[in-house]
């Protein structure tokens, strides 16, 4: 055995799931944007996250940016770094989603490995993976933050679509062209493919 797990105990809760669920009146789930810096998942996770909340339902937004400044604030963008990264946002969504919240997930989460990974941790029922689209060199030209300019100078080392990989989801709940569609028409589309997910049995 494991001298570590031996001796820890599976405690059951008193409250279940579905029973927050009832009291909040909707299911809850994980809604996953992964895709290059720049894509678009901050800005689709929080217009998403005002809509929904104006509907009356339980959000929470887990944005890589803000994770990586708390939760995660030790580790960097080494392929094992991310693979930890995403291990703790996704233990933390299973939390969020026991708690019967709709939870977005808004990670670049790159690699195929690491989003099976997250699915084995959330739960495939319990998760919506979203591929927020968009080339390459209009994520560079929207240069948001002003990262792509740094990688350029060589001032960033492992930078996802340059130095280090992307893995184009193959199996994705939905894939969002976001170099051709406004923010506003990807969110309509969202929306109404989450209803039947968030709707009570
Ligand atoms: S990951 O790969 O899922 O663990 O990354 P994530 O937690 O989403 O964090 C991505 C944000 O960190 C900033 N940043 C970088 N991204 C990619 N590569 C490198 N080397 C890097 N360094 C810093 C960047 O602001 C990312 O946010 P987004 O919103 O994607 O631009
Ligand atoms: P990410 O979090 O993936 O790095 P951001 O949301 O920070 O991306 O940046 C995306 C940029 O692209 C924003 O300036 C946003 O206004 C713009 N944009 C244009 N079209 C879209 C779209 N369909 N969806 C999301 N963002 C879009
Ligand atoms: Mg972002």
């Amino acid at each position: 055995g494991n001298a570590l797990t031996d001796n820890v105990f599976h405690q059951a809760p008193s409250v279940c799931r579905a029973a927050r669920e009832r009291l909040n009146g909707h299911r809850a789930l994980v809604i996953w944007f992964t895709g290059l810096s720049g894509a678009g998942k901050t800005t689709l996770a929080n217009a998403l996250e005002a809509e929904l909340h104006r509907q009356g339902r339980r959000t929470l937004v887990l944005d890589g940016d803000n994770v990586t400044q708390g939760l995660c604030a030790d580790l960097g963008f080494l392929v094992q770094d991310r693979h930890e990264n995403l291990r703790r946002v996704a233990e933390m969504a299973r939390m969020t989603v026991e708690a019967g919240v709709v939870t977005l997930a808004a990670f670049i989460s790159p690699l195929a490995e690491d989003r099976a990974m997250v699915r084995s941790i959330v739960g495939a029922a319990s998760l919506f993976e979203v591929y927020v689209r968009c080339p390459l060199d209009v994520c560079e030209t929207r240069d948001v933050k002003g990262l792509y300019k740094k990688v350029r100078r060589g001032e960033i080392d492992n930078f996802t679509g340059i130095s280090a990989p992307y893995d184009a989801p193959d199996s994705a709940d939905l894939v969002l062209d976001t170099g051709v569609m406004p923010a506003a028409a990807c969110v309509a589309i969202l929306l109404q493919r989450l209803q039947s997910r968030m709707a009570l049995p």
